[in-house]
């Protein structure tokens, strides 16, 4: 079948000295509360790290409101029984369905996959001689180039010879058929962006299906890995040391053999 390479999008993240975008993420975050969630769960992320710092850093009121609007299953009480209340910051994302059965049979015999580590397990097949230059410039970011790629990518005709089943979407950017069971889910002014709710029109996101793909893809990233910050900034500090540190070794090698026939 058809397969077309994700286009390389700049990233705020990309890159040894990266970081993410806040409002991105945030915005991001909306997005996949408002519309992704209804069919994909995001189970290993718990509602408090959406307060982390070098992640969306909702303050600690936003957190606890927003894990407040999710009905939580908890139990049994004392009296043996299963019961529901709201979420608290230490609960995870509750899944929009009770298991992958009744997921397969709502989506036309296709599970959604879990979002939590989405991005990360996605990517991009770069070959011979890309994927060695990748090394040096520390491109990681095939998974959010995929998934940016793969919600802006649906068409509506597929080419002559590509059978589409009833119930399966074209979409040349899916990586394993040439169609995939999630209708396209982002129409131009879907999401209604708190950003722009103020009563400053200059500074305001666009609501069109690109901008909200970077934004969800974005969002997906951080969630497939809160600590990316905290990881780059401890790796350009030990890689410094180490440089240092190999300045000193040879002076002090040089200085212990000189006086060696
Ligand atoms: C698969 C993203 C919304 C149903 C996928 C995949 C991604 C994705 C990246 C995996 C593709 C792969 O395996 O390589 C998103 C995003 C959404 C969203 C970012 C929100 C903007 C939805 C919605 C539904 C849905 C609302 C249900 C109506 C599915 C299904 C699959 C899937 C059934 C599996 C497809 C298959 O295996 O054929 N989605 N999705 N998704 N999604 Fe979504």
């Amino acid at each position: 079948f058809p397969l077309e390479e994700p286009e390389e999008m700049e990233w705020s993240f990309a890159g040894p000295f990266g970081k993410f975008d806040q409002q991105q993420l945030q915005r991001g975050f909306q997005v996949y509360r408002e519309v992704c969630s209804a069919c994909h769960s995001m189970k290993l992320v718990p509602f408090r790290a959406l307060g982390w710092e070098g992640g969306p850093h909702f303050s600690e009121e936003e957190v606890e409101a927003l894990a407040a609007e999710y009905q939580i299953q908890d139990g049994p009480d004392d009296t043996g029984e299963m019961f529901e209340r709201p979420g608290r910051p230490s609960d995870y994302f509750p899944a929009p369905f009770p298991n992958d059965e009744a997921a397969r049979y709502a989506n036309g015999g296709a599970v959604p996959p879990d979002m939590s580590v989405l991005a990360k397990a996605r990517g991009v097949e770069r070959g011979f001689p890309q994927f060695l230059i990748d090394i040096f410039t520390t491109y990681q970011e095939g998974g959010p180039d995929y998934i940016h790629a793969l919600l802006t990518g649906y068409e509506d005709e597929a080419p002559e010879g590509v059978t589409v089943l009833p119930g399966q979407y074209y979409n040349p950017h899916y990586m394993y058929a040439a169609a995939l069971a999630m209708p396209p889910p982002l129409f131009e002014d879907l999401v209604e962006y708190a950003q722009n709710q103020d009563d400053d029109p200059n500074n305001d996101v666009p609501q069109t299906v690109d901008q909200y793909s970077r934004d969800v893809a974005a969002f997906l990233m951080w969630a497939a890995e809160p600590h990316m910050e905290a990881r780059k900034s401890m790796g350009f500090t030990v890689i410094a040391f180490l440089l240092v540190f190999c300045g000193l070794v040879y002076y002090v090698k040089r200085k212990v053999w000189a006086n060696v026939e």
